[in-house]
Formats: C-alpha cells, sequence, structure tokens
C-alpha cells in the first residue's frame, strides 16, 4: 500500500474552538503578538512544541492506573529504571521532573565559569543552563546544515574537524563535556548520524573528555539511521539506539518528546561518583532519587512510553507524516528546512521574508501572520531566541531565522496537516505585505517564552 496511515485508533476526542481572521486578531494583539501569551483554546492546530503534547496510548493511561506513589522504592520507580537501563545502557539513573532540570543538575555539577561545551546545536534550554553557570555554550553544526535545500540525510551531525579544532586547543581542563543533540532540534530537527556519534566518542575519549547525548528524540534519530544510514536497514531502531547510547557516557532526556509523556525526564551516566553529587542536587530541588520530580504514575507512563515509541510502524508513520508536509510546501516553492526532519517542519522565515532585516524578527512575524491566518501556533527558532549576546546583551542576527512547527505526537490526523499546508500557501501569497516586528518588553534569559512585541 503506498497510503501511509496513522497506525492507531482514536477513542478520546478534545473539541477544536474554531476563531475567525478579525477574533484572531485581536487574540494575537492582547496577547503582545507573543503565541506564547495566547490563550491554547484559541488555537486551532498546535504546532508549539512536540514536548508534553503527545496523545497517551490505552496502556500508558493503563500504566498510570498501576502507579505506586510510595515515597522510596516505589514498584514504578524500578520499572522505569529497567526500563531506561534495557534501552539506553547507562548505569545511573537519575529522574527529573523534565529535560531541562536535568540539564540544570548536570551543568551545576560539571560546568565551571569559562568551560565550553560543544554540542551540534544547543537548545535553548540547554545554552540558558550552561551560561547560568557561567559557561559558554558553543555551536559546531556541520557545514552541510548551513544549505537549507540540499538533501543531505544527516545534517544534525557535529562538524568534526571544528570539534578536533577545539578540543586540541582548550583541551579537557576547559572542556568538561561534550554533547551532541539527536535530533538536532535548533538545527531544523535533522539526524545525527551513527558515524558521526562514533567519531565524536572517538574526539572525546582520546581526550578524556565525556561525551552525552541529548536524548530527547533519540527513537526518532535512531529510525533516521535506520533508513537512511548504509548498512543499518537490517537492524531493529531498539538495537541501533543502543547502539547509539553506547558510545556515549550519559545523556539528559526529556520524556515529553521520545516517550510521550505529558511530563517527565531523565540524567544518566557511567560515572557513580559524579551520580552521586547529581543525586544530591537532585533531592535539594527535585526529589528522593527514587521518583525525582515524579509521580509514581508518571512514571509508569513513561516506562511504556519508552517502549512504544520504538515501534517502528510508528515510527514509519512519524517521519513520513511530517515528510508529507515538507515534500508539499517544497513543490509550492514555499522555502523550508530540507530534507524533512523528524517531529517539526521548519519554514525557512528569512528567504520566506526576506525584506524584513533579521533584526526585525522575520520568524515571529512568520509565526503571528500564521495565527492570523488560520489559528495555527508556531514557535520562532532565530533571532528572538537566540539574538542576544548573553554577556553584553548586544542584539545580532542568529545563524538562521526559522518557523518551527513542531507535530504533536499522535494528535493531529492527515487533515489537520492539508489545512496547514493549506494556511501557509496564503501567507506566501501575501508575503510582500507583512512587516517586521520589534521586541517591546523582553527578560535577559530565554526571552522568547515571555517577550512583548510590535509591529516594527
Ligand atoms: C533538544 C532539546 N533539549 C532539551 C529540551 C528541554 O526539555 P524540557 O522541555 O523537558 O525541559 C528540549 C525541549 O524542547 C529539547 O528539544
Amino acid at each position: 500500500m503506498k497510503t501511509i496511515i496513522e497506525p492507531f485508533r482514536i477513542k478520546m476526542v478534545e473539541p477544536i474552538k474554531l476563531t475567525t481572521r478579525e477574533q484572531r486578531e485581536e487574540l494575537i494583539d492582547a496577547a503582545h503578538f507573543n503565541p506564547f501569551l495566547l490563550r491554547a483554546e484559541d488555537v486551532v492546530v498546535d504546532l508549539l512544541t512536540d514536548s508534553g503534547t503527545g496523545a497517551m496510548s490505552a496502556e500508558a493511561w493503563a500504566g498510570m492506573m498501576r502507579g505506586d506513589e510510595s515515597y522510596a522504592g516505589a514498584r514504578s520507580w524500578y520499572r522505569f529504571r529497567d526500563t531506561v537501563k534495557d534501552i539506553f545502557g547507562f548505569e545511573q539513573v537519575i529522574p527529573t521532573h523534565q529535560g531541562r532540570a536535568a540539564e540544570h543538575i548536570l551543568f551545576g555539577v560539571m560546568v565551571k565559569p569559562d568551560s565550553i561545551v560543544p554540542n551540534n546545536t544547543h537548545f535553548d534550554t540547554t545554552r540558558a543552563n550552561i551560561e547560568y553557570y557561567g559557561g559558554n555554550a558553543v555551536d559546531l553544526p556541520c557545514v552541510e546544515a548551513d544549505d537549507l535545500d540540499s538533501d543531505y540525510p544527516f545534517k544534525g551531525n557535529i562538524n568534526i574537524a571544528a570539534l578536533e579544532e577545539l578540543v586540541a586547543r582548550e583541551g579537557r581542563l576547559r572542556i568538561p563535556l561534550i554533547m551532541v543533540t539527536v535530533t538536532n532540534n535548533s538545527g531544523g530537527g535533522q539526524p545525527v548520524s551513527m558515524a558521526n556519534i562514533r567519531e565524536i566518542s572517538r574526539i572525546a575519549h582520546d581526550a578524556r573528555i565525556p561525551f552525552y547525548m541529548d536524548a530527547c528524540r533519540f527513537a526518532e534519530n535512531a529510525h533516521f539511521i535506520k533508513r537512511r544510514e548504509a548498512g543499518f536497514d537490517n537492524t531493529s531502531t531498539i538495537e541501533i539506539a543502543r547502539e547509539m547510547f553506547s558510545y556515549a557516557d550519559g545523556c539528559t532526556m526529556s520524556a515529553k518528546k521520545d516517550a510521550f509523556a505529558n511530563i517527565g525526564g531523565f540524567l544518566c551516566t557511567n560515572d557513580a561518583d559524579l551520580a552521586l553529587q547529581e543525586r544530591n542536587a537532585l533531592i535539594l530541588t527535585e526529589g528522593f532519587p527514587t521518583y525525582g520530580g515524579l509521580a509514581g504514575r508518571d512514571l509508569e507512563a513513561i516506562a511504556v512510553g519508552l517502549r512504544e515509541v520504538l515501534d517502528e510502524n510508528y515510527l514509519d508513520y512519524r517521519l513520513l507524516s511530517t515528510r508529507y508536509v515538507v515534500e508539499h510546501l517544497r513543490d509550492l516553492g514555499i522555502p523550508v528546512v530540507a530534507p524533512a526532519g523528524g517531529h517539526a517542519v521548519y519554514l525557512d522565515a528569512r528567504r520566506f521574508l526576506p525584506h524584513i532585516d533579521p533584526l526585525q524578527y522575520p520568524g515571529q512575524a512568520l509565526a503571528v501572520e500564521l495565527y492570523i491566518e488560520a489559528g495555527i501556533r508556531g514557535v520562532e527558532i532565530g533571532t528572538v531566541m537566540f539574538g542576544s549576546d548573553p554577556h553584553t546583551g548586544e542584539e545580532r542576527p542568529a545563524r538562521l531565522d526559522l518557523l518551527r512547527l513542531a507535530i504533536p505526537r499522535r494528535v493531529y490526523t492527515q487533515s489537520h496537516m492539508d489545512y496547514v499546508v493549506e494556511a501557509i500557501q496564503l501567507v506566501w501569497q501575501r508575503r510582500n505585505d507583512i512587516r517586521g516586528m520589534r521586541i517591546v518588553e523582553a527578560p535577559k534569559l530565554l526571552r522568547h517564552f515571555t517577550a512583548r512585541f510590535d509591529w516594527a
């Protein structure tokens, strides 16, 4: 069969409130032109994030009923820990309430003022947590990532030559850990190849620097390796995932992505001494080491979700449904990041709106217009998110200006995606009339969440 179907049936639905363009113009104005400040019920198709927005299965809901809420040593903790160990393979598992809590604890223990932490591209919370401890978060995307149009299959790769050069220059005293984000969220949701992971591991271990993965979308990355990298088509996706992690010394994970959970995360390491320090920090901020910041029922849901996400029929559907949107947009001549990534469609706002200077935030303008057009909510990943120098506050263009439309897992159907494609086409047709924006008010760190905007 050529038709790809959603490999699930729906037995519980949530109504969507439909709004008019006039209502949306007022609503986005009242939200200071920041989609984060809208009420979710005023959004028709919510593509703000794929994080914590997935639909859980009947099995995961059943798991929630089985949740053991004992303070210490709960049955649910052991189920969670054993599942994480089985897939990720690390010796020490530390539960946290979400991914950034794992980052905060990891960097609190490892990063010193002036440390350098390289990554393919740091996600906003990763970067902010490193900078919070006085470190420097350095992005080393591969050169192929610069060409947003090419079909290079692993644009999430780290630039190996640049990493080698950085490690040779700065050494292990300044670089407490090397990270790679799978898939590379801020760089267009692009996967990292196994060959690249092996090389990073070699460089890290030759220099005696620990190597960590930001593993949020590990299953999508593993499945891309199966479908795109030579030599893996006969290997199961779970085995590919295990091999990916076998090269690392630890990971941070947000279970709100590739575990289908609405909340949750964890930190893993093979270093028992480090784990001891991390657990001490955990007790201070998250909770006892057998629950972290989570309820027993959350631990159960994550244990179920981690297995379900590795179902290859689901992953085929997931990657193909994202590709469906990307290919339709490409056929219409609309600039998108190619090839399709796993969890999101990224519109290239700089080419969509070439008349808007990056310092007038073309990604934000596009986000606002797409909301006004059809009630679709996306998030700017560009100069609003990354354009302010953390040390000087100086405003400079980010490497890219994208509008990310993240697709929640198992939530929307193909007709929702057809609606999204049509809406983008309508905005594309009137793109020359779209104006830039300015920031009226913003905090210093992670400003995109709460900043207030107006038209420039
Ligand atoms: C690559 C990446 N790392 C870390 C995080 C942080 O995870 P959380 O939102 O659970 O704190 C995210 C969340 O979107 C992410 O995409």
